[in-house]
């Protein structure tokens, strides 16, 4: 693996250390604005369309916000925008029918903004959480939640976005089975080149908690979702996890959350070789902006040093709250 490295102080490893530019020339790894998503929040809830309280500077945004999203993201360069909606507490239901409706505030969100950046790749969220009375990804039966009933209700959810034009979509439940149902239906639907992000290794995680504020789920979660989620204990499994959506149809894979798990990037970035993916989670957000906030940490620093960090452990690209803020740092 290493070559033979001659003793001091024939080998002095500071050598190309010494100047900014052997520095460069010695850089394994470079942050480009094309290997960002940008997530984003929308609603049409009156009022709602303000900044969320644990996640400075993030904004939950109405479709024309989202529209505005979207040319800011093509003009900074940044190749895609992932959805997530913030719904009426009305809209939820024990069968969260709105999940699938054609007119709910993603697929309106999506058509609006295919329409007037097309550019710009649109991801999804599926998972039934925003539109769930108890908060959970998937139907709860009796207490249970129920994997294969619900499995239907996702692919309904993405045939609706793969109509409005997603480019990809993004199963975030963790129900066993839902991207070969996924896959099954966009090729029997005509829609052969919409794509698939597996959250294939997401895991129960505490760090999710200003996503759910985000989304309006916080209070109406009941119990946890380590039903469905994985153990934070374990990594083999999320190979397991990789190579079972890679079988049923998966493009891309994806590691969630981001830094606390950059061993599990590697794992499966070395074990399978195919467009791997972190999700800079809220809570990873919400930590760096308060100590930012407090003035105990510089923001563009820690912001690239961290999108770096990804780079390094082997991901093609991250999903973070940063994405605005680091293109303008990186330059497209
Ligand atoms: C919903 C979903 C969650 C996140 C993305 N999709 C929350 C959860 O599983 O409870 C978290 C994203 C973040 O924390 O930034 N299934």
């Amino acid at each position: 693996m290493h070559p033979i490295i001659p003793p001091f102080p024939v080998t002095r490893l500071r050598r190309m250390r010494s100047t900014p530019a052997l520095r460069d020339l010695a850089q394994e790894n470079r942050l480009s604005v094309k290997d960002l998503i940008w997530p984003i929040f929308v609603t049409d809830v009156p009022g709602a369309d303000v900044e969320v309280s644990s996640m400075p500077g993030v904004f939950r945004r109405t479709v024309d916000g989202a529209v505005q999203a979207a040319e800011e993201a093509a003009s900074l360069g940044i190749p895609a925008i992932c959805l997530f909606p913030y719904t009426d507490p009305s809209c939820r239901t024990e069968g969260c029918e709105e999940a699938w409706d054609p007119e709910n505030i993603t697929n309106r969100a999506i058509r609006a903004m295919k329409a007037a950046v097309p550019e710009v790749a649109i991801m999804t969220d599926i998972a039934l959480d925003p539109f769930n009375a108890n908060g959970h990804d998937g139907l709860v039966r009796d207490g249970m939640i129920v994997n294969d009933e619900t499995v239907e209700c996702l692919v309904k959810m993405g045939r609706a976005q793969a109509e409005a034009g997603a480019d990809i979509l993004g199963p975030s439940d963790m129900m066993d089975g839902r991207i070969g149902a996924l896959r099954t239906m966009l090729e029997a639907d005509g829609h052969q080149n919409v794509t698939i992000m597996s959250y294939s290794a997401k895991y129960a995680s505490a760090f999710y908690g200003p996503f759910r504020d985000a989304v309006g789920a916080t209070g109406a979660l009941k119990g946890d979702k380590k039903t469905y989620q994985m153990n934070p204990a374990n990594s083999d499994e999320a190979l397991r996890l990789v190579a079972r959506d890679l079988e049923e149809g998966a493009d891309m894979v994806m590691v969630k959350p981001g830094l606390p798990y950059l061993d599990v990037c590697r794992r499966v970035k070395d074990a399978f070789g195919v467009p791997t993916y972190a999700y800079q989670v809220s809570g990873e957000y919400a930590m760096a902006m308060a100590a930012v906030r407090n003035g105990w940490l510089d923001h563009d620093k820690v912001m690239l040093e961290s999108l770096m960090a990804f780079r390094r452990a082997g991901c093609d690209g991250v999903l973070t709250y940063f994405a605005p803020a680091a293109a303008r740092l990186i330059g497209a």
